[in-house]
């Protein structure tokens, strides 16, 4: 039997891959092993079946043992542990949620309903690393992979509206202190509501405001900035729309991908306006046939008030492996213009679901 390790399986991303593998019986027919960093020789998860012990995640030597190696613990993780396994000459898959190896030569990013070919070519090749996607542009190309696919897209802009669970669960847990501490300073306060703007605004100016994760306050706000700086004035979180969207397609030639990416006070569902210039005038029909055909995730939302406030949101998507697309119209009866509106589980389609699907390929392959 495959014998596969897990790392980071208790962390928001691992608990989500746990539940999702137990939902679909992904532990039948693997021999796993789960690794701890701080609770080694502890009692394992419960996963309707016996498991042993928590091994040590910094033990070289056990994890050359497996076959593979899912990991959700983080850059830094693998950035320390990584090196010493190839080094020490283990062979094994490595499949990481991590994005420090995204853009190495010897890794491929996997997004399989989008790149099965590229992943199974890689496979052929003898590739070992498989990473999982920065998270907007997996749930975009899960959304509108289907117009990358039919080569339509000259190129696109994506205005981003990020969830708080794309900066961490920390992060998630300050959003709600953020919005408790609000509630707090204003229940049952009954004032001319210019009177109750004031006083949120006063209690989220407060020093004593929760933001140490955050930094800056997100409810009642947001942030037009994620992750680092790099050059020419875009984000990292920017820079990784272009950089992992044509990585993913294999693509020959780039494909100008760009935007601004903003965080918002949303749970765990990125939402993003996306604009496209097509390389040929298409009819509404068949961009929205062409989305609907990529995979059976994306479900085409008809353009009306109702079903985008009640189907294209956040709350909507929330928990679900489902990519609404929808706001789709021309821009100025431009038919080689199109915009559109899609959101996406960030930590399903946005994390933990790739991962998942790419453990079950490398099962089947070698198994
Ligand atoms: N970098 C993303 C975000 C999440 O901050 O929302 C991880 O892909």
């Amino acid at each position: 039997m495959v014998k596969v390790g897990f790392v980071g399986w208790r962390g928001m991303v691992g608990s989500v891959l746990r539940q999702r593998m137990l939902e679909e019986n992904d532990f039948q027919g693997l021999k796993p092993l789960f690794f701890s960093t701080s609770q080694v020789g502890q009692k394992g998860p419960e996963i309707g079946m016996e498991v042993p012990e928590l091994a040590d995640a910094f033990d070289i030597k056990t994890l050359s043992s497996l076959d593979a190696i899912v990991t959700c613990q983080g850059g830094d993780y693998t950035k320390e542990v990584y090196p010493k396994l190839r080094k020490e000459g283990w062979d094994g898959y490595w499949i990481d949620a991590a994005s420090a190896l995204r853009m190495e030569k010897d890794s491929v990013i996997v997004l399989d309903p989008v790149n099965r070919e590229v992943i199974d070519e890689a496979f052929e090749s003898g590739v070992k690393n498989y990473i999982g996607a920065n998270c907007t542009v997996s749930l975009m190309l899960m959304g509108i992979g289907g117009l990358f696919k039919e080569n339509k897209v000259d190129w696109l802009t994506s205005m981003t509206y990020q969830s708080a669970s794309g900066a961490g669960s920390k992060n998630m847990a300050e959003l709600v202190e953020q919005m408790q501490t609000i509630s707090k300073a204003t229940e049952g306060k009954k004032m001319p509501v210019l009177e109750l703007d004031r006083e949120v605004q006063e209690t989220i100016e407060n020093p004593d405001f929760p933001t140490e994760n955050f930094t800056v306050p997100l409810a009642c706000n947001l942030i037009p900035w994620i992750d680092k700086e790099v050059e020419d004035g875009q984000s990292r979180e920017e820079w990784k729309g272009s950089a992992e969207t044509n990585k993913i397609l294999n693509s020959k030639q780039q494909i100008p991908v760009d935007g601004i990416c903003v965080r918002v006070p949303a749970m765990r569902c990125h939402s993003q306006a996306i604009t496209i210039k097509l390389k040929e005038e298409m009819e509404l029909k068949e961009i929205e046939n062409t989305i609907a055909k990529a995979n059976e995730w994306v479900k085409v939302i008809p353009n009306n008030k109702e079903d985008s406030i009640r189907q294209l949101t956040p709350i909507a998507v929330s928990g679900k492996l489902t990519v609404p697309v929808g706001r789709i119209r021309h821009i100025n009866n431009d038919a080689s213009f199109v915009t559109l509106f899609t959101v996406g589980d960030q930590l399903l389609w946005g994390a933990a679901e790739p991962v998942r699907r790419m453990l079950q390929i490398v099962l089947k392959k070698i198994s």
